[in-house]
């Protein structure tokens, strides 16, 4: 049996994988597909609802993405947001039209009035605050239809016909700025289009545990373990469905976090699996010696990363199938644009190219970051693991500045430890969505005990961002950073001097190389 399924149909918006994640949320499976898909394609998935994002176009502009007619026949419940809304309407038979300067056009938090007795708004308070962003408005709204919220800008905010099952609503319900739109989208779900919440991580993992043993049957499967979460998740799921074909090898290039190599393998011990570790530490570090170029650095891990993977595969032999951490952020199809465009990630740098295998495995392919972490868990991954921050392939060797030594590794690792340490202490870890140590090239002079110190400045990096492309410098408490400075400085030999980075991104990016 499969999941009842919601389609959230892609418009091009910019909130288009937040309403999917909103949905999955409520304990409802759904895909996002670009608007371009085929109907027969989405009607062969048989969805309970179906939801048209926003998106950045006009309805009366000819270029603009379009639903087709069919949908509205399908007998299926429909939302559009934004400018899913005003394309409801203007295939109805509504009229849009650009919002006049002062008029309707709206942007930002907006005190809205609801109608309660609309089924999306059921139990909901009759004022609250919504999150919009059009430029455009419904001037007519199709027959059918009636008005279900109003702003003091726009008489018509949310448009209804109950009957049809066809809502629509100017403002965002997916950002949290929307105050009760959880609620709406749950409305949506529940009461509109009859969901029976079947989409929980348990089950999720029993239904994949069964069909990768009916996929991969007594085949053999081969896994490039980072040590990150994706990989680690997908690792386990395999083990768990066909331990015993299952080889991963982890490549421990040392340039880990404290401890890292050791948790990984510890957490892999309670599956029957063949778990090569690879300890390749003296291998990179000589290749890394003398380099202190950035992307010299980087090029030199990809490779030898590859290297190193590639002469396992080898020893092992037979490979029926090469499995990967591809996660569904990394392959959802834009919807708008002249080309779409479909990502492949690859945890690790481009490896199928030299080995010999049947096909991919990409185990993760449909879940989001925060369902892979719960899945993780559902596993008996242990939390440092599933719930660990992101950490760049090429690891500490692009958080020491200048040449890479054992040495200035090993400070860093127990410096980095320190920091994150004392962020746990001070409960702060769950607010900030990266941190770590950085060991700087710059020395300078210092004082300790009654002696002169010439020694390394460490500086401290953390950042609160959503999509990691922009990002902000977290505000830790001073106490809190004071902590650690005295703990580096009295723990870790040779560093006398701590600094913290209050630079933003842009214009600086988040790791320093
Ligand atoms: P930047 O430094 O570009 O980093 O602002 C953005 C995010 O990407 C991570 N990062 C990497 N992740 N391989 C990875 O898997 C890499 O080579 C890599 N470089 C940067 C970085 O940690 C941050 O989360």
């Amino acid at each position: 049996m499969s999941h009842q399924t919601v389609i959230v149909l892609d418009f091009g918006g910019q909130y288009n994988q937040l309403i999917a994640r909103r949905v999955r949320e409520q304990g409802v499976y759904c895909e996002v597909k670009p608007c371009t898909t085929p109907l027969a394609e989405l009607k062969a998935r048989n969805p309970i609802g179906i939801i048209f994002t926003g998106g950045p176009g006009s309805v009366y502009d000819p270029a603009a993405p379009q639903a087709d007619p069919e949908l509205f026949r399908l007998g299926v419940p429909i939302l559009g947001i934004c400018y899913g809304c005003q394309l409801l309407a203007h295939n109805l038979g509504g009229r849009v039209a650009p919002a006049q300067s002062d008029t309707a056009r709206e942007y930002g938090k907006t005190a809205t009035h609801f109608d309660p007795d609309c089924k999306l708004f059921h139990g909901l308070p009759a004022e609250s605050v919504t999150w919009m962003s059009h430029g455009d408005y419904m001037e007519t709204v199709p027959d059918g239809f009636r008005l279900t919220a109003r702003s003091a800008a726009c008489p018509n905010v949310a448009i209804a016909d109950e009957a049809r099952g066809f809502y629509g609503v100017q403002f965002h319900p997916e950002v949290n700025h929307t105050e009760h739109g959880a609620a709406m989208l749950r409305n949506f779900l529940y009461e509109i289009c009859g969901a029976a919440g079947d989409w929980t991580m348990e089950d999720y993992k029993e239904r994949a545990v069964r069909r990768l043993r009916e996929k991969i049957g007594d085949g053999r499967v081969l896994l490039a373990l980072s040590g990150g979460v994706d990989s680690s998740v997908a690792a386990a799921l395999l083990a768990e469905a066909v331990g015993p074909q299952l080889t991963c090898v982890f490549v421990d290039h040392g340039l880990m976090r404290l401890n890292e190599g050791d948790e990984v393998e510890a957490a892999f011990s309670q599956w029957d699996i063949r778990f090569i570790r690879v300890n390749t530490e003296e291998r990179f570090l000589s290749k890394l010696s003398g380099v202190t170029e950035p992307e010299g650095k980087r090029k030199i891990i990809g490779e030898e990363f590859i290297r190193v993977f590639e002469a396992e595969a080898k020893q092992i032999g037979r490979v029926d199938y090469l499995a990967q951490g591809t996660i569904y952020p990394d392959v959802i199809e834009s919807g708008a644009g002249d080309a779409a465009v479909i990502k492949s990630h690859h945890n690790v740098g481009g490896l199928p190219d030299y080995v010999d295998f049947k096909e991919i495995v990409e185990p993760l392919r449909m879940l989001f970051k925060d369902e892979v972490r719960q899945l993780g868990r559902e596993l008996g991954l242990p939390e440092y693991l599933v719930s660990r921050q992101p950490f760049p392939g090429p690891g500490l060797a692009i958080r020491c500045i200048g040449e890479v030594t054992k040495e200035k590794l090993d400070m860093l690792r127990r410096a980095d430890f320190i920091f994150r340490d004392e962020i746990a202490k001070a409960g702060l870890a769950g607010t900030m969505d990266q941190y770590f140590a950085v060991l700087t090239n710059l020395r300078s002079v210092g004082v300790m005990g009654d002696g002169r110190t010439y020694d390394y400045a460490l500086a401290l990096r953390s950042v609160t961002t959503s999509d990691f492309m922009t990002a902000d410098w977290t505000r830790i408490p001073y106490e809190v950073l004071d902590r650690v400075s005295v703990r580096v400085v009295n723990e870790v030999p040779h560093i006398n001097r701590v600094l913290y980075d209050i630079t933003s991104k842009p214009p600086a990016t988040i790791e320093y190389e």
